[in-house]
């Protein structure tokens, strides 16, 4: 039997499942030299020499939006990582199923196959990443009743109301977990004259930034350098001064789901109130964002367990079970 591999390459990060279990969960980040564009770094390592590398060290995120977008450099990205399963990979030409945005277009998606081909794969298959998703989070999306799911990723948030294996109503946005960092940055620019790194914000956005009022009163001394002097410079910030900043996302993230709640057919809309909606993808990871879309749409929002992994998981359990997802499936060989 050939080997089953599952992938969801992010926007952020790329997990990959095989044989049970994840076997790589790293950043979509490759590391090239500026002069032969030859591949020094990939994953954790190239994202560890972010910022801090010579000129001649070039880092590329191969995935934008989503969706591969630049092709080359993704396929060799996943050839390093296909190649740390097994020495043999060439020759063992797995069978690959790509999550991708349920959003892509088709030209996207017959790249995805193409990616998956020629990244080693004998056989390679899409789906929706809402779909894998919803049943990487234990969702029974085969049963003829409305299941809601709440993809957030890095930059791409999906909503999808699902019945019958199928996804009957949906929605998509190019907001996600990093556009808060983009917000908390350009906040810090504006109203203390700070640029901070891509870390920092990422710290600020895990400890600090929460969907509703915050009410503990959280505060954390932050480094950058001063927009003027070009010096180092300390601040200290409140979770309550972020609180405005943010907000705005939340409620763009949220408007996703409503727009897929107000396409969803009468018929479900009583199984969607009764089961709430599964949360999924790392944005959702945010401090009280469950609360938030309860809150906001009065459906109870559920947190899926290692809502970051649901995607890769789904993908699994699809590619085990090729007959039974056949009609969710797109494939090429
Ligand atoms: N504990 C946390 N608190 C807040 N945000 C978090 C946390 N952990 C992860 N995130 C956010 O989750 C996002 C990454 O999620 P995920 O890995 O699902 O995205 P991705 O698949 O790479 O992106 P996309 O699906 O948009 O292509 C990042 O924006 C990250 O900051
Ligand atoms: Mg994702």
């Amino acid at each position: 039997m050939r080997r089953k591999i599952a992938v969801d390459i992010g926007t952020n990060n790329t997990v990959i499942w095989s044989d049970g279990t994840i076997v790589v969960n790293e950043p979509t980040i490759v590391a090239l030299s500026a002069d032969s564009e030859k591949i020094v770094a990939v994953g954790k390592e190239a994202l560890s020499m972010l910022g801090k590398t010579p000129e001649t060290v070039l880092q590329e995120k191969p995935v934008v939006g989503g969706v591969v977008a630049n092709f080359s450099v993704a396929k060799a990205f996943l050839k390093i990582e296909f190649a740390k399963l097994s020495k043999s990979f060439e020759l063992l030409r797995p069978d690959v199923m790509l999550t991708v945005p349920s959003g892509s277009t088709s030209v996207e998606k017959r790249a995805a196959l193409e990616m998956a081909l020629e990244s080693g794969a004998s056989h390679a298959y899409i789906v929706d990443a809402t779909l894998a998703a919803a049943i990487g989070a234990g969702v029974a999306v085969s049963s003829p009743s409305g299941n809601v799911v709440l993809h957030v990723g890095a930059d791409v948030t999906e909503a999808a109301v699902l019945s019958l294996g199928g996804i009957v109503a949906f929605q998509s946005k190019r907001v996600g977990g990093n556009t808060i960092n983009t917000h908390i940055k350009s906040f810090l620019k504006k109203e203390y004259g700070l640029v901070v790194g891509d870390v920092t914000c990422e710290e600020i956005k895990r400890k600090l930034v929460s969907a509703i009022a915050p009410t503990e009163h959280k505060e954390m001394e932050i480094s950058g350098r001063d927009l003027t002097f070009g010096m180092p410079r300390n601040i200290t910030i409140k979770d309550s001064a972020l609180f405005a900043v943010t907000e705005p996302v939340f409620e763009e993230i949220v408007s996703v789901l409503e727009i897929a709640l107000g396409d969803t057919p009468a018929e479900l809309s009583s199984d969607v109130i009764d089961k709430g909606i599964v949360l999924t993808g790392g944005g959702s990871y945010v401090t009280r964002f469950d609360r938030y879309i309860t809150n906001t749409t009065g459906i109870p929002a559920h947190l899926a367990e290692d809502p970051e992994l649901c995607a890769v998981r789904g993908a699994a359990v699809v590619l085990e079970n090729l007959n039974l997802w056949k009609r969710s499936i797109i494939t090429k060989a």
